[in-house]
């Protein structure tokens, strides 16, 4: 029985983690950046923000790949290896191997522990295609490691065209900059391939506010509690001593830079500790957890454009709420 590879390159830096936050919670507005949302529970919760019925994102990208795959398929070259950014538990992929048929996969994450168990089974669904796991912090640098092209080599496919797949809106997270950064990489990603690669890409798009702002604060307070977790999380990280309960969740669409905000207010002024450091809270002062950008399909095929990519092209949903991107190489 065949088994996946696995390469872990990213080290988590606690010393390094420690001074960010203190860093963030100083700041004027305080900020803890959104990857801190993920520890195990926030995890979790997220995926149940995902089946929320306010939370239309994940179905509606699902629903464009379903009605749409066969002709993305007329795009994606056959053969790809296809190099899956986030990929969690991997199901979005796998939906998709019987249409693309990439001739290997590789599931990109911040830790390989997340990948193995799934990456282990869908290896045994497909004997036949190579798979690896790949632990690295892609938001920092998204360059393949050496020893990802020699196994890729190994299988005879260091010429073959390289598909980045980049689903359910995640590049929204980034600001304009930052996103533009992370699709340069990506293009470079690509071109180290043969011809025919390019990028499949999952955009949320602006869209009225009725549907935007209850996407992030659900009638179940679901997504309230994804946001409060992230303090129990820098309270293990940081040592601080937030108690959740004194604190709101606040999430609103800001139109002048075409995104959700989250954010977190304080209920009460309020001292938070930590070790080497405090920071006093008025009351009704905020931190701000995550920013989720929303883009018109022209907005978005232009920052292809600025980053290199050519002819983009995309598919939608009936009510054009999400888009998922096809841009070559
Ligand atoms: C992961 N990311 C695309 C989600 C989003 O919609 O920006 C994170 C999220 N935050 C609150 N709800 C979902």
């Amino acid at each position: 029985m065949p088994q996946p590879h696995f390469v872990q390159c990213y080290e988590e830096d606690q010393a390094a983690v420690r001074a960010e936050l203190a860093q963030g919670l100083r700041g004027r507005p305080a900020q803890v950046a959104p990857k801190f949302f993920y520890d195990p529970l926030g995890s979790r919760l997220f995926d149940a923000i995902t089946a929320l019925p306010e939370y239309y994102p994940t179905r509606t990208e699902a629903g464009v790949f379903a009605q749409h795959a066969a002709a993305m398929a007329a795009h994606v070259p056959a053969g790809a290896v296809m190099v899956d950014l986030g990929a969690g538990c991997c199901s979005k992929a796998a939906r998709l191997f019987p249409v693309l048929q990439p001739a290997a996969y590789v599931a990109v994450d911040i830790s390989v522990d997340y990948l193995r168990e799934t990456l282990v089974r869908l290896q045994g669904e497909h004997p036949q295609r190579p798979m690896l796991g790949l632990g690295l912090d892609f938001s920092a640098d998204l360059a393949l490691p050496a020893e990802v092209r020699t196994w890729l080599a190994g299988h005879g496919l260091a010429q073959a065209p390289r598909c980045v797949f980049y689903p359910g809106s995640s590049i929204g997270n980034f600001s304009p900059p930052e996103a533009l950064r992370l699709l340069r990489q990506a293009r470079a990603l690509c071109r180290e391939g043969g011809p025919g690669g390019g990028l499949l890409i999952g955009v949320d798009r602006v869209k009225p506010l009725e549907v935007l702002e209850p996407a992030y604060d659900d009638a179940l307070g679901v997504t309230a509690a994804f946001n409060r977790n992230l303090l129990l999380h820098v309270n293990r990280l940081l040592g601080t001593d937030f108690a959740p309960r004194r604190w709101r969740h606040v999430a609103h669409f800001n139109g002048g830079e075409s995104r959700i905000e989250m954010h977190l207010e304080a209920d009460g002024a309020q001292t938070v500790r930590w070790p080497g450091g405090e920071r006093h809270f008025a009351d009704g002062e905020r931190i701000h957890t995550e920013n989720s950008y929303k883009w018109t399909p022209e907005a978005f095929e232009a920052l292809l454009r600025e980053a290199g990519f050519a002819t983009p092209r995309h598919w939608t949903d009936p009510q054009g709420w999400f888009s998922v991107f096809w841009a070559g190489v």
